[in-house]
Parts: structure tokens; sequence; C-alpha cells
């Protein structure tokens, strides 16, 4: 079966894991510290965080933005769950901005009518959907006149870059940038997320919050009179200052994923090659196009979605996944939007508010993108579709 995504794992990789696991320290210890300063250096960043998941940065993300009861966010109806999800854990509310049908990314336009209409708005969130930048001058500009701060949402985008060269996590746009080392992510923890911020203050309070909201660092004491004995330091005391987590991630997690940040360029390159692949073949087929047709160069391409005219193809969408699935090829859709999740709907969205996530959503299918897919099993997928659409 070929599967939509994949990891790609080798010896040395393998090899980071036993040694984290021989080293005598599972977690808290030196994999975690050097995963995140190697992201921060990839990035250009000047502090990175790693937690236990994408989810887990985006739940700190929004909680350190400022994001409380009687505050909102607004992010992407086209996106996974956990993005708008993150407003609701931090006990303020959401609200959706439709996506650019050329991009398939928030819509600057629509970011500055959902400004005018959201109250109290304290983060926008944009989401790098399947690794291409957002337009983040516009967006930072549309957030910065309505006093919202930026907080990007790059599961997806590792390894891509804005227009201007600088690389997605920088935070050049934002206050922070989120990322997630799921195994069908550029590159895999196994589970793993990591939060980059230039801001040290921010940097200080996701600190805390990643555990139990203890103080840090040299965090000053509350209770001053507990701090010391004749002038030496109590070695066991320690402060919870507000309500943290336990978002944790171990060192076996961060070896793994540190192993596989050397390779990430090997892994982009090849990503490459498969896109221009698809973009070649679908330019001219019928009833099929790329999903995402403008500033594809920078992207982190971390999926390949496509628009598919189902009805003038004669076939619906659950029949071509089958067909497909008959002929040993998976595929997916990158997503059902979040308004028409009935969660959400419960809250009170309607998903016919985003007319252009519902077009999108109608005709979406994702198709097989990893560094492994051979051209023999790309030139299967595209027969396939070429077979089944005419
Ligand atoms: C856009 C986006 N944001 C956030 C997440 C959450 O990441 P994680 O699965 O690491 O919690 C995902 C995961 O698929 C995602 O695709």
């Amino acid at each position: 079966m070929i599967p939509y995504g994949k990891h790609h794992i080798d010896e040395e990789d393998i090899q980071a894991v036993v040694d984290v696991l021989r080293s005598g320290v599972l977690t808290q210890g030196p994999a975690v510290e050097g995963f995140e300063r190697a992201i921060a250096e990839y990035v250009g960043a000047r502090y990175a965080l790693a937690v236990s998941s994408g989810t887990a940065a985006l739940h700190l993300a929004a909680l350190a933005a400022g994001v409380v009861p009687g505050r909102s966010l607004i992010t992407s109806p086209i996106t996974f769950v956990a993005s708008a999800n993150a407003g609701l854990y931090a006990g303020g509310g959401v609200a959706f901005a439709d996506i650019d049908p050329q991009t398939i990314n928030m819509s600057p336009d629509s970011l500055k009518a959902a400004l005018k209409t959201t109250p109290d708005v304290r983060a926008v969130i944009p989401v790098h959907f399947a690794g291409l930048p957002c337009d983040m001058p516009a967006i930072r500009s549309a957030a910065d006149q309505a006093g919202a701060v930026v907080i990007e949402d790059a599961a997806h985008a590792l390894g891509a870059r804005y227009p201007d060269g600088q690389r997605v996590g920088c935070c050049a746009y934002s206050l922070m940038t989120i990322f997630s080392f799921h195994p069908v992510k550029a590159i895999a923890a196994g589970e793993g997320g990591m939060i980059t911020t230039n801001d040290e203050h921010i940097y200080r309070k996701l600190l805390r919050l990643r555990s139990h909201g203890i103080n840090k660092l040299d965090d000053p004491f509350e209770i001053t009179e507990q701090t010391e004995t004749d002038g030496v330091r109590n070695p066991w005391y320690y402060e919870m200052q507000e309500l943290g987590f336990h978002y944790r991630i171990t060192d076996i997690q961060c070896a793994l994923a540190l192993s596989q940040l050397k390779k990430l360029d090997g892994f982009m390159a090849r990503r490459r090659v498969l896109v221009k692949a698809y973009d070649e073949a679908f330019a001219d087929m019928a009833h099929c196009r790329p999903a995402q047709t403008s500033g594809q160069d920078w992207s982190g391409h971390h999926i390949y979605p496509l628009r598919i005219d189902f009805e003038s193809a004669g076939i619906n969408r659950t029949q071509l996944m089958q067909e497909l699935k008959l002929r040993g090829i998976g595929s997916q859709v990158h997503y059902i939007p979040v308004p028409a999740q009935p969660y959400y709907r419960r809250l009170g969205f309607r998903p016919e508010d985003y007319p252009a996530a519902q077009n999108y959503y109608k005709e979406a299918l994702t198709i097989p993108l990893y560094f492994d897919l051979a051209e023999e099993q790309q030139a299967h997928v595209i027969a396939s579709l070429r077979d089944l659409l005419s």
C-alpha cells in the first residue's frame, strides 16, 4: 500500500534513540536542549521550546499570548481541529477567516473582515497549509491594526521559507510559531511539538507553563522567606506560580527528531522533485488540478492536495478513494472545514459562512507525497488518477 504520507527512519535515527536509552537520561536531559537549540538555529529564532505535541504547543502559545475568557483567536477553517481548539482550551473564543482559493491559506481580506466582526481578538493563528507560507506581511499588519498578536501554525511548514528568504519559524512576522513532529510531518519525533519566539518574556512564560506553572531559570520567588535558611538557598524549594501543565517531551523523542533534522534538507529536496512531477502531470489532466497555484517554490511540501471536479469526472470521492485503494494507493482529505464539525456547529458556527473553504472541501483529495515515494510508485498514482478521472 502506498500511503498518503510516511516518515523515513534510517540506522542513524535508530542509533540516536539507542544512545539515549543507554545514556541513563530519558527525559529533561541534553537531547531536549540539543533539539531546541538546533531548531532555533535552523529557523533563525532566539528561543525554541520543545513540548509533547503540536497541539500542546498551540495550547501553550494561546495561553502565553493572553487568550483568556472574553478574548478570542481567529484561525483558518481549513486546518486540523487543534488550531481552533487552542482558543477553547484557553477558555477564550474562536472565530474563522475564510481561505484564499489560490493558496488554501487564510485570506488577509477575510481576516480584516473577521477582525471587524469578532470582539476582543487577542491572537490570529494563520496556518501554512500543506507547507505553503501564508501572506504574512498582510496578516501581521491586519493583526497589528486590531491590537492582536500572531501565532503561526507551522505544523506543516518546517523547512519552508517566506518570499523574503527567511525560514518559517524565525518569528519575523509573529510572536510565536508552532511546529509538529508527528510522523507524517517533515521530521518525526513519534509525537512532539515546538514553539519558537524571539520574546524572552514569552519564552519564560512558556517554560513555566510546560511544567505545571513552576518557576524556572532565575524567575524570582514570591514567598521570599522560604527561599533561604541562614543565607543558604533552600535546595528543595520551588514555587508553582500559575496553573501550568505537563507538556514535556522526552529525550528519546528529541534524539530521534534531532537526527531527523540533519536530513531535513534532503527530505525537502526529494519532496520538491516529486511535487514538480505531480504539477506537470496535473497541468493537463481532465477534471483535476493542484489545489495550491501560487507560491509553491517556498513551500515545505508537507502534503500534495488536489482539487477534483467529481461531478464532471462522473465519480464521487468515496468511489475514487475506494478505486485508488484497490490499486494500492492511499488518499485522504485535508481538511473537513473546522466550522462543519458537530462540536463547532453546536457552538453556532455554520460551514456555509466560509464559502471558499466549503468549495475547496468539496473537491479536496490529498495524494501520496513522502521521501521514500519511488518514481514508479508516483507514476502509478498519476496513471491511476488519469485512468479513473477520464
Ligand atoms: C495544521 C496543524 N496544526 C496542529 C496540529 C497538531 O499537531 P500534533 O498532532 O502534533 O498535536 C496538526 C496535526 O496534524 C496540524 O496539521
